[in-house]
């Protein structure tokens, strides 16, 4: 059930402590100190060197820092972590900062399998706390506008995106498996989700290396899901095609009974309804990217109002990612459910904290579960 602690204080900021001061942790950093709504009280990292470069960056080398959350939280009674440590470390840092008494906004992907993102949900009911997973790509003005442009078409009944990005990263993205799928495809998959207001159901995904790719696991991919009322969703992907790239966000095609959308990820998107112009009501902003997801944490603390990506509602995303790369592993269709209880026998076989299993053991079906979360929450506004 949805149901968490707020922190009805709105005359202080939030006190934050944040994990992980690597790559992406800069960026939170700076995110962190921009926004009159939080207030960073201290940075804990495996590198105790990463989270002082992290206090300097800021211009406060006085800031606590450790490598242990327990230790910090203790000297410094934060309101909430954000999470931004790599992902096999997700599950430990959450379920810890979980267990202290503390909401958690973390990065994306929940956490490094359906499983332990499944643990971490059932760990969020025990411990009464918000998880929030940031999958920032949501919080873009031009993709809320795209999906009012979708609300004009009539039935919805095919999505696509085409992703060709050409990036030479180095490091561990061009040595890991399955790198677009398991390191970028959740975006998309994530905004399909979004833009359909529907869970997948099925999915049959090949993916390959071009012979020219500087990657050693699979560069690109093509996915087809089934979505529920039988819409198809389609994913091209790579990551490994110099020339004409699309956006970041990739180029989107909405196909509905009465007309078309389309967004290229950078500009307006544009419609054309019963052969006219689409011209949809705009909403109010929601904040960009990730300055978007953390105001949208903190509103939920405020109001109790449960946000996009609270931890129940995004395993469904990470779910399309795995289950892709086991219809790509087994050459076969996957069926997105059976692979959510496998993933909850999994869970509660491999939980090793006692209130965690027996959460977990409670579930009459992970879906029921994931159900059960939607329709009790108090549902914020999507901007
Ligand atoms: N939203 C986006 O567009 C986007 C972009 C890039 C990365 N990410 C995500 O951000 C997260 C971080 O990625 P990154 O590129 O910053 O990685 P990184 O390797 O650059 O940094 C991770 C940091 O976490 C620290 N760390 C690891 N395990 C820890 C633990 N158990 N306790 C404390 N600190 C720990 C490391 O020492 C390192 O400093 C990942 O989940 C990644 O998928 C998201």
């Amino acid at each position: 059930m949805t149901t968490f602690r707020t922190i009805d204080e709105p005359a202080r900021p939030l006190r934050v402590v944040q994990v992980g001061a690597g790559g992406m942790g800069r960026a939170w950093l700076d995110t962190v100190a921009a926004s009159p709504d939080v207030e960073l009280v201290g940075i804990v990292d495996l590198e105790l060197d990463a989270a002082r470069a992290g206090a300097a960056r800021l211009g406060v080398p006085e800031l606590s820092v450790d490598t242990d959350l327990a230790r910090l939280a203790q000297n410094t009674r934060p309101d909430a972590v954000l999470d931004i440590t790599v992902p096999v470390a997700h599950y430990p840092v959450t379920l810890q900062a979980l267990a202290l008494g503390l909401p958690v906004l973390g990065e994306k992907p929940a956490a490094a399998s359906v499983a332990e993102t499944l643990a971490l949900a059932a760990a969020s009911e025990v411990h009464g706390e918000l998880f929030m997973v940031s999958q920032s790509r949501r919080y873009n003005d031009q993709l809320v506008a795209l999906k009012q442009h979708a609300g004009l078409l009539g039935r919805v009944g095919i999505l696509s995106t085409q992703f060709a990005k050409a990036p030479h990263f180095g490091g561990f993205r061009e040595q890991m498996d399955d790198v677009l799928l398991l390191d970028m495809a959740i975006h998309a998959f994530d905004a399909a989700r979004y833009l359909l207001g529907a869970d997948p159901v099925t999915v049959y995904c090949e993916s390959y290396n071009p012979s020219w790719s500087w990657y050693r696991g699979d560069a690109a991919a093509t996915a087809v899901f089934e979505f529920e009322g039988g819409v198809r969703y389609t994913y091209e992907g790579s990551w490994c095609s110099p020339g004409l790239e699309t956006s970041w966000n990739g180029a989107w095609r909405v196909s509905g009974e009465r007309g078309t959308a389309l967004w290229s990820g950078d500009d307006e998107p544009a419609s054309e309804v019963d052969g006219h112009p689409g011209a949809p009501a705009s909403l109010p902003s929601g904040g960009h990217e990730i300055a978007g997801s953390l105001a949208a944490f903190v509103r939920a603390l405020r109001t109790g109002k449960t946000p996009d990506g609270e931890v129940h509602a995004n395993v469904l995303s990470l779910a399309m990612v795995e289950a892709a790369i086991a219809s790509k592993n087994s050459a076969r269709r996957v069926d997105i459910g059976a692979m959510l209880e496998l993933a909850l026998a999994q869970a509660a076989d491999a939980e090793q904290h006692d209130d965690v299993r027996r959460q977990l053991q409670s579930w009459d079906s992970a879906s029921t579960a994931l159900v059960n979360a939607a329709s009790t929450a108090k549902v914020a506004p999507a901007v």
